[in-house]
């Protein structure tokens, strides 16, 4: 399967092979990066826009960097430095960064679909970096990543999908990626924050944390989303570590091999306790490495790039 397409916009859309082929590259492209010479040419002359509109640490710095092993030019955008801050619209914005040769604008948003709507009238690539609660497709990918890299496979495991399910794009776009690859997902949390309906995606729900966790093979922890809940969605933050915070008696009924996963950032002592969050079975940091990788993945096909086999 070779890659055929413009944009990376959601999960959704994909095909497991077009995942599949992202993830491969991303492997050629982790071996480039083990060299004394981590960069490649391939982007030569193109300039990639950081649009972010949201805060980030991990994806804008991973994609910065990505851009800059490719050889791209790479200009990150600072919304409140900006003319945003004056009136200018999104579109006009964009329409203004493709004036000054942007190739690829990598858009991170508080709206659902912003990164769509860009796709709409753009001629230069898009690239979602997150888009309200809707979807972070690169997290996903970087996520599948890790798991196939640590357990050789994904179809038939167990993944526990454990908090604000409903706030989270990372959970939305992971749970697409994960159901295509063939693992079993459950998701657990509060009811007002994992509503039944996701049974209708092909997930398990349970809001038995114990329940959740004793058979999975990974269980990948998300923070409450607080800056998207209009109201707050549990009595206290001190009640739901008590009913869902991962700590060391959890941990005790998980099987040993299983691995914690969380795309950061976290907090400790809320969704999970500090030492769990550095011990052996946490793979948080080996997600953000990976992330570099993908992302280089992600840059690559987007510009044109078939698949591993034309990693140099
Ligand atoms: N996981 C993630 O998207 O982290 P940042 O918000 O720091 O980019």
């Amino acid at each position: 399967m070779s890659w055929n397409r413009k944009h990376l916009l959601d999960i959704e859309s994909l095909s497991p092979e077009e995942i599949n082929t992202v993830l491969d590259t991303a492997r050629a492209f982790k071996a480039v990066g083990e060299r004394a010479i981590k960069k490649v040419p391939a982007l030569r002359g193109k300039t990639v826009i950081n649009l972010f509109i949201e805060p980030s640490t991990r994806t804008r710095i991973s994609f910065e960097l990505a851009a800059q092993r490719l050889t791209a030019d790479i200009i990150n955008f600072t919304a409140e430095a900006s003319s945003l801050k004056k009136g200018e619209t999104l579109k006009d914005t964009a329409r203004n960064l493709e004036a000054l040769n942007a190739d690829i604008i990598i858009i991170r948003h508080s709206a659902t679909g912003a990164a769509h709507f860009l796709s709409r009238f753009l001629n230069a690539s898009v690239i979602n970096a997150g888009d309200g609660a809707h979807e972070h497709p690169t997290q996903a990918l970087l996520d599948t990543y890790t798991i196939r890299e640590r357990k050789g496979k994904i179809a038939g495991l167990k993944v526990t999908i454990l908090g604000d399910i409903l706030y989270s794009r990372v959970a939305r776009s992971n749970i697409w990626a994960l159901l295509k690859l063939g693992a079993h997902v459950t998701l657990c949390g509060p009811s007002t924050l994992v509503p039944k309906v996701f049974e209708k995606m092909g997930c398990r729900v349970t809001h038995n944390v114990e329940e959740a966790i004793a058979d999975a093979d990974i269980i990948n922890l998300l923070r409450i989303q607080h800056e998207r809940q209009r109201k707050s969605m549990f009595p206290s933050l001190g009640e739901y570590t008590s009913l869902f915070g991962l700590n060391k008696k959890r941990l005790a009924i998980t099987k040993p091999d299983a691995l914690i996963m969380h795309p950061g950032p976290i907090n400790r002592g809320v969704e999970i306790d500090s030492e769990i969050a550095d011990c052996g079975r946490s793979v948080i940091l080996e997600q953000v490495t990976n992330g570099l990788a993908v992302r280089m993945a992600v840059l690559f096909l987007i510009n044109g790039g078939k698949g591993p086999q034309e990693v140099g």
